[in-house]
């Protein structure tokens, strides 16, 4: 299944329990940045367990266009040639990133502090989100944009000639805010800093040491504070990029609001960065063990024995948000088959992603008969308990994956079958979820074939 094709609607229906075990692919920010790491280290980078969706491809693209060689050599298996620190050449084509927030966003960065210009696009829904959040900091490292209004895609970026090192604090929450300011700072000679309020997913900073970037982290009373130190040379890497824990949230998710489900999802990230989703299932009353815990791929992970459980609705924490930021939607499919309600503050960063989120999930829910209530920064879910969900609605999926698979889980345990209108960008993140969910014993079905 393609994202860039035909729309395909779907539907999910009531299935028996699930079982089995659930085998997510590769980390979506972790194998961006391997490819983007190994193309500015010189020498071959050999990775394994790339995620090979959409959204990655696409950043394989963007480092070909740029002068590095990436090439499939197995399953999952990727070599690449990397050109070195200030070694990219001026593409000769326009970088389109389709679906890909994080792809175009570090690529942004990336190129900020090489003397040419880049011109980016993407798909419908990446044409509408906003990238001042990147233009703003690389242009005081000395690079212009143009783009359309907002700072919109298509926009075209000029590097910097005689970059000068940044201190930055980030507006917003955002690990790809953060990353791109420290891939600018690669390519500046002396400290680039970025101080952010609230820790994101910190793959940026453990893949840079790897690598043999010099760089340090604290916490201040400003904020977490990371220190690199510019033009280092980039030691060439093997990469085993872990299990996307925001993939395994689906089955996961599932397992708990289906009757009798009893599942296995290995290697889950644990990184604290990433594991909010855990911790609120958790308190939520998930019946969820965590077994085999071990390092992966430079990351901690552990094995997750998920079966169906009765949950109760509680109050997310408003600074566990980012640490959970791409589970929200499936998360409120989990609230809606909980008891009670489910509060999610501090989450307006869902209105920029893939689609508004906080619009998408809560209008497909009210179609599939659960209440909701919304403002600019905040959704709350009224639980119907499990099962009690009449479902039979259609959900507009707006271009966005995660949408499109939260809609299929609510499916599997409502009353009447769950449709959404396009199920094809599922495969940006997760190309397997169709053939992998029905493994475990999940109904669904393409509505056009
Ligand atoms: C990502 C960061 C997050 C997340 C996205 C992946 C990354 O976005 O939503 O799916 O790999 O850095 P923000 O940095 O905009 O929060």
């Amino acid at each position: 299944m393609s994202g860039h094709g035909d729309p395909i609607p779907m539907s999910s229906r009531a299935c028996g329990p699930l079982s089995g075990v659930a085998e997510v692919p590769g980390d979506k920010s972790i194998s961006h940045r391997a490819l983007i790491f190994g193309a500015m280290a010189v020498g071959e980078t050999r990775i394994t367990g790339l995620l090979e969706g959409d959204d990655v491809l696409d950043t394989a693209k963007a480092m070909r266009a740029l002068g590095a060689t990436c090439t499939r050599t197995g399953e999952g298996e990727w070599s690449v040639h990397g050109v070195g620190v200030g070694g990219f050449s001026e593409p000769d084509q326009v970088i389109d990133c389709g679906n890909s927030g994080t792809g175009v966003r570090l690529i942004m960065g990336l190129v900020a502090t090489s003397p040419f210009a880049v011109t980016f696009t993407g798909d419908g829904s990446l044409r509408k989100r906003p990238m001042g959040r990147i233009t703003d900091p690389v242009a005081l490292f000395g690079a212009t944009s143009y783009g359309r209004s907002g700072g919109r895609l298509p926009l075209t970026l000029v590097g910097a000639e005689d970059p000068v090192p940044v201190e930055y604090t980030t507006p917003m929450p955002s690990a790809q805010v953060k990353s791109a300011v420290l891939l600018a700072g690669l390519n500046a000679p002396g400290k680039t800093v970025v101080v952010e309020k609230e820790k994101t997913r910190d793959h940026t900073e453990r893949m840079l040491a790897g690598f043999g970037a010099e760089i340090t982290t604290e916490d201040t009373p400003e904020g977490h504070k990371i220190t690199l130190t510019g033009q280092p040379e980039l030691t060439p890497q093997d990469v085993a990029v872990p299990r996307d824990p925001s993939s395994a949230a689906f089955p996961t998710c599932a397992a708990l609001i289906v009757p009798g489900s009893d599942i296995l999802v290995p290697g889950v990230s644990q990184n604290t960065t990433r594991n909010g989703i855990y911790t609120t299932l958790v308190e939520m009353g998930a019946d969820i063990t965590f077994e085999n815990a071990r390092i992966e791929g430079g990351e901690p992970v552990a094995d997750l024995r998920v079966r169906f459980s009765e949950l109760k609705g509680v109050e997310v924490p408003p600074e566990r948000a980012s640490s959970m930021i791409d589970e929200f939607p499936v998360l409120s499919v989990v609230a809606a088959n909980a008891t009670g309600k489910t509060v999610m503050r501090g989450v307006k960063e869902l209105r920029v992603k893939e689609s508004d989120r906080i619009d998408a999930m809560a209008r497909g829910l009210e179609a599939c008969g659960v209440t909701i209530e919304e403002d600019e920064d905040t959704l709350i879910v009224h639980g119907m308990g499990a099962g009690n969900v009449p479902g039979g609605g259609t959900c507009a999926t707006h271009l966005d994956h995660r949408i499109a698979m939260s809609f299929m889980v609510l499916g599997m345990s409502a009353q009447k079958p769950v449709r959404i209108d396009d199920g094809t960008p599922i495969a940006t993140s997760f190309p397997v979820f169709e053939p992998l969910m029905g493994g475990l014993g999940a109904k669904l079905t393409r509505d056009n074939s």
